[in-house]
């Protein structure tokens, strides 16, 4: 009798798992639900690109084993779950070093410019766990710049900020850091800036003391300082043109005379104003520079 019943139950959240799993969001609700996010949260979805955005709410529903009502329910009553749904649908994957050519280009191209500056002010937007900037913080120590640098991290995730304040990462991931770095074109090892854990490595003091991790959210902060370099890389293949427009407007606005922003190896500046904006440095590598005011 009880295995009877167990067995129904099982059979029972199989279909429960069919249906999440088969249900696709429609556009009316896709568009309700991030009318009700922006509402309720303050966070405004409604620019980043419709596939990638469903793909990523779709897997929400599927986790949490939630339909489309019980995901609004959850949303509008559960303020914790939002911090959840926010950390899925924002896509975290970094690496330190990542696409080791950009790394250095930029050792090459730009680096040399900016040791001309008193003082150097870096934005990694849009940073994740932080491997993007400490990267840039040993090119810039490696260069002999580091002592009069500093560098902001920001996003819109917080747990990932939590990673990056803390700078541990787990042993297989410091081995693809390890490769990155190599192919960047260093005769160096990356081990030297880190300190042995038991199954990860910490990225070492001297390296986080001049770095700075907090949220900025690219849509509605403004700018928050003055840089020389912005780094914004794999953020802007998530949102559509019109926002991307929004955002260089906020670099360019946050970038002194003659400062450089670099974009991620799929994204370039579109936009013919912007075009006229900047100088493009390094086509293939999306390093550009802005022009003046
Ligand atoms: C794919 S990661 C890129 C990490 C790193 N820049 C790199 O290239 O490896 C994209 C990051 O952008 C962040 N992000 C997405 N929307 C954002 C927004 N509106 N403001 C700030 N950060 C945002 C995500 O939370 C995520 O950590």
């Amino acid at each position: 009798m009880r295995l009877q019943a167990l067995d129904a139950r099982l059979k029972f959240v199989t279909i429960l798992d069919m249906d999440v799993s088969t249900e696709s969001l429609t556009a009316g609700q896709m568009a309700e639900l991030i009318d009700l996010v922006k509402e309720v949260h303050g966070f405004d979805f409604s620019d980043y690109t419709k596939a990638s955005l469903k793909r990523r709410i779709t897997r929400v529903m599927l986790i949490k084993k939630t339909d489309f009502y019980n995901l609004k329910h959850l949303l509008i009553n559960e303020p914790s779950f939002f911090q959840e749904f926010l950390e899925e649908i924002t896509v975290n994957v970094t690496e330190m070093f990542r696409d080791p050519s950009f790394y250095k280009a930029l050792n090459t191209q730009v680096l040399p410019y900016l040791s001309s500056y008193n003082h150097i002010k870096v934005w990694s937007a849009g940073c994740s766990s932080g491997e993007e900037a400490y990267s840039i913080a040993i090119l810039l120590k490696e260069a002999g710049l580091y002592e009069k640098s500093f560098i902001y991290g920001t996003d819109i995730n917080t747990v990932v900020l939590k990673d990056a304040r803390k700078g541990i990462y787990s042993l297989k991931n410091i081995k693809t850091h390890a490769g990155n770095y190599q192919l960047s074109g260093t005769n160096a090892s990356l081990s030297a800036y880190f300190t042995s854990l038991y199954d990860a490595a910490a990225i070492q003091n001297e390296l986080r003391a001049n770095t700075l991790f907090a949220v900025h959210n690219l849509i509605s902060d403004t700018v928050f300082n003055e840089f020389q370099l912005i780094i914004c890389r794999n953020v802007f293949i998530y949102f559509e043109t019109s926002l991307q427009e929004k955002i260089l407007e906020l670099f360019y606005n946050s970038l002194c005379p003659f400062g450089f922003l670099c974009l991620g190896s799929k994204e370039t500046i579109r936009s013919g104003l912007f075009k006229t904006k900047f100088r493009t440095i390094n086509q293939k590598e999306n390093i550009y520079q802005k022009i003046g005011d």
